[in-house]
């Protein structure tokens, strides 16, 4: 179960003048073609299939599996298998690279896996990042020298667009196992897509149930959502903090501020997402939210149930602990003027993980057309590229 508490710690926002603009935003969302795909949650059970062998055939053939990506074509998957991943001890070691251009990063990864199986999985919608072509540059050069032809085969796995870009020229060229990044979806609403969903399945992650979670979103939260954020927003709530209470969230959160800061930080409009993992960050930012500049809300993301352990020393068991804590920081942080919107979800599973994907992509979108923005660009992301590409061009 997932249950929203929206009451912004009793101070009640009126949304009902945002009837009619939601009622087109969902016309939209229902009608428009354009980069869509990812509301339609399109992908067929053959795409599915060729996913799970793929992921199974890695499982059983690579001590290291190398994930090269950034931004969109990162997050969302390392965002979902953190959460849903033991904190200790992993059936498949997974390594994420192409999110830098830190050389000891990648000078350790190549001594690292020297004497090591590996397979790397590139993701790229593009095609042109530069650091997820570097990191792959340099990788795919170090597999040659290990690996025959007919083994790079079976050792590269390339995510890229269906026709275009020169990863699509490798596949076409050496024959490798690739994937399609469908045309109409941008990178940070991908992650239900094969770009998430290979490296989500490589981790031993149940797919079909993270789509089954996605399914069963009742859109309408998400409009409330968007709906409270901007009305927030208008009464001077210009920072949003996602905060957990779960440290395997944390990737979760870093999911998230790219999904909204990338969707609507434009124009000189949208709410600046940071986040807080409690309670580590009550002894840091927790502070600033108490009693700092009255700039902040929070949305809350509590999973109710985990492994529980129970204390000699407390009426209360440990889990059991971190439920009061969320309660009762949101009433502290309410008393600071910080208002809190908590999203309960019953335990961390993959079902509940896609319920939480799919619900805050369609709020995002939605976050922006309230602003009159277009959700599904990045055109500031490419200006530091253009400088740098000035230097090294
Ligand atoms: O959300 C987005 O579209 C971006 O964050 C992209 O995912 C990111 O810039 C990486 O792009 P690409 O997949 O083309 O390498």
């Amino acid at each position: 179960m997932v249950k929203f508490d929206f009451k912004t710690y009793m101070k009640n926002y009126d949304l009902s003048s945002y009837d009619e603009k939601i009622r087109q935003i969902e016309y939209k969302l229902n009608n428009d073609s354009d980069m869509l795909d990812w509301f339609r949650l399109k992908i067929n059970e053959e795409e599915l299939k060729s996913i799970i062998d793929t992921s199974n055939y890695i499982k059983n053939n690579a001590d290291v599996f190398i994930v090269i990506g950034i931004g969109g074509s990162f997050l969302g998957a390392k965002s979902v298998i953190d959460a849903l991943s033991p904190y200790f001890s992993k059936d498949l070691e997974i390594i994420f690279a192409g999110t830098s251009l830190s050389s000891s990063y990648l000078k350790e990864l190549i001594n690292y896996i020297k004497d090591k199986n590996v397979i790397i999985n590139v993701i790229s919608k593009s095609g042109t990042t530069l650091e997820p072509n570097i990191a792959f540059d340099v990788l795919y050069e170090e597999l040659k020298k290990k690996y025959d032809e007919s083994e790079l085969q079976k050792r590269i796995i390339i995510t890229t667009d269906e026709t275009e870009g020169h990863l699509r020229e490798l596949v076409n060229e050496h024959n490798y196992k690739s994937f399609i990044v469908p045309k109409n979806m941008g990178g940070r609403y991908s992650v239900l897509s094969p770009v998430g969903l290979l490296p989500i399945s490589a981790a031993g992650i149940d797919i079909y149930k993270l789509l089954e979670g996605a399914k069963s979103v009742d859109i309408k939260n998400s409009f409330h959502y968007a709906s409270l954020r901007n009305s927030l927003y208008n009464d001077g709530k210009i920072v949003e903090s996602f905060t957990v209470y779960e440290e395997k969230l944390l990737y979760f959160t870093e999911w998230l501020k790219q999904l909204f800061g990338e969707t609507e930080g434009k124009e000189g409009k949208g709410i600046l997402p940071i986040s807080l993992i409690n309670t580590r960050d009550l002894h840091s930012l927790g502070q600033f939210l108490q009693e700092g500049n009255k700039i902040i809300f929070e949305t809350v993301i509590n999973v109710i149930n985990s492994d529980d352990i129970n204390l000699s020393k407390y009426p209360k068991s440990l889990n059991e602990l971190n439920n009061i804590a969320v309660n009762k920081v949101a009433l502290a942080h309410y008393e600071g003027e910080t208002y809190s919107n908590i999203i309960n979800i019953d335990s961390l599973t993959p079902y509940y993980i896609g319920y939480l994907i799919y619900f805050f992509e369609v709020a995002a979108a939605t976050s922006a057309y309230l602003f009159d923005l277009y959700p599904f660009d990045q055109p500031g992301v490419s200006r530091y590229k253009e400088l740098i590409n000035e230097e090294i061009n």
